[in-house]
């Protein structure tokens, strides 16, 4: 019998449940590499994993150093064929484990086109992609250059999460230069880009081997940033099945990933349907799993789990072959509020065509599916009034984006 793989997970933050559930199915020996805070609080499924090693971390961050050593040392004992990072922040650390236990996988140039959202989109731009008009803030000509061409408002967003400010509407060159003095050497991990008013959809895939096996389109409902800026609720949905909307969507999705190169593994893509033109404009993509419960919502209107999945391509590892199962094509739509109550009961919401509830501590979240596009997006539209009545509650921006 061959002897199995063994693969090394990363999660700086409690996820990947699912993935991990399935490789164990798959037959991997499977090690995680998780943090150290995390140690009391995580409900990992330990039937599932072999071992768990703890990085030491400052508000789940590791140094980077260190985790190349402690990884290096359970090399000694352990023939490491696999690291997957669960969490986008572990993205990094996983190409540069990769390419130091030269274990096979995205090393660390493909990676920074799914990190960093000015590597993304310049290489979008190069190979015929739309995309909001952008400058990377590193010289002060070329920013001025972009300030005088491209009309206001704009956006001064990180690169990549770990930014110290999140995203900012900008309205005046006067603006941007005073934030640029506020970051300081800071503002170097900084771009600069049109704010283009319109829909921000996603396309969520499965990818193997470069080629694309697998594509969901869904729309957002209010834009992220309105959400996160201003509060309100929550939502996202199936685009209706052999649309207009969904046909672009995926060809422009596509383009995208092989431009960028994804080998294997899931992706969640976000694009904007311009309100003024409809014009489709690729936004920012990730190598991961969609968050804030996108991936429950493929599974309700597909069936497929992209975490099942993914672990399933990963233990592959382009060695064996591998197909997406066969899968409907039903629509689904989810809706997540921040609460006023602790446990926010909604027993008392009974439509049939609602399959899943968010137990969470100050939240609710609701998922619905349903043969019919009109049905969910009535259902989210009816839910959010009645969410926004009974429960829900607003709070500061978040520091951490929701995805
Ligand atoms: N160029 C843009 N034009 C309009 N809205 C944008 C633009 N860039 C970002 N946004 C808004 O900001 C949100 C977050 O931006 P994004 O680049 O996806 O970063 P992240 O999701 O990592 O925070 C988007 O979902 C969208 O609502
Ligand atoms: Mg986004």
């Amino acid at each position: 019998m061959q002897e199995p793989i063994t693969l090394l997970a990363l999660a700086s933050y409690e996820k990947g449940h699912d993935f991990l559930r399935e490789a164990k199915r798959q037959g991997a020996r499977v090690l995680l590499l998780t943090s150290h805070s995390l140690q009391h609080e995580a409900q990992w499924p330990r039937e599932s994993i072999d071992e768990i090693f703890y990085m030491p971390d400052h508000n789940k961050q590791w140094d980077s150093a260190q985790v190349l050593a402690a990884v290096s040392y359970v090399a000694r004992r352990e023939h490491i064929q696999r690291i997957v990072p669960l969490d986008d922040f572990d993205l990094e650390t996983a190409a540069k484990l990769r390419e130091h236990l030269r274990v096979p996988g995205m090393g660390e140039t493909t990676t920074r086109y799914f990190r960093d959202k000015l590597a993304m989109r310049m290489r979008a731009h190069e190979a015929g992609i739309a995309v909001p008009d952008f400058v990377g803030v590193l010289n002060d000509n070329a920013a001025n250059d972009f300030l005088e061409r491209v009309p206001a408002p704009w956006l001064l967003k990180p690169r990549s999460m770990a930014g110290a400010i999140g995203i900012r509407k900008i309205h005046s060159k006067e603006e941007f230069w005073s934030w640029s003095d506020t970051l300081g050497d800071e503002r170097s991990h900084y771009l600069l880009e049109q704010f283009v008013p319109g829909d921000i959809c996603h396309v969520d895939s499965i990818v193997y081997e470069n080629e694309l096996l697998f594509a969901c389109a869904s729309a957002y409902g209010r834009p992220p940033l309105e959400v996160s800026h201003e509060g309100g609720i929550f939502t996202t949905r199936s685009v209706e099945y052999g649309s207009a909307l969904e046909q672009v969507l995926l060809e422009a999705n596509a383009r995208v990933l092989p431009a960028l190169g994804l080998l294997r593994g899931v992706s969640h893509t976000e694009f904007i349907r311009a309100h003024d033109t409809g014009r489709i404009y690729f936004l920012e993509t990730a190598a991961r799993v969609g968050g804030a419960h996108v991936a429950d919502m493929v599974a309700a209107g597909t069936g497929i789990n992209l975490w099942e999945e993914w672990a399933k391509l990963e233990v592959a590892g382009g060695k064996a072959p591998y197909s997406v199962p066969q899968h409907r094509m039903e629509h689904a739509g989810l809706l997540v509020s921040l609460a006023r109550q602790e446990w926010p009961d909604t027993s008392h919401f009974n439509e049939p065509e609602l399959v899943w509830r968010m137990q969470k501590r100050y939240h609710v979240g609701l998922l619905f599916q349903s043969p019919s596009h009109e049905r969910v997006s009535q259902l989210l539209a009816d839910y959010t009034l009645r969410v926004r009545d009974e429960f829900h509650a607003s709070a500061p921006p978040k520091d951490r984006p929701t995805d």
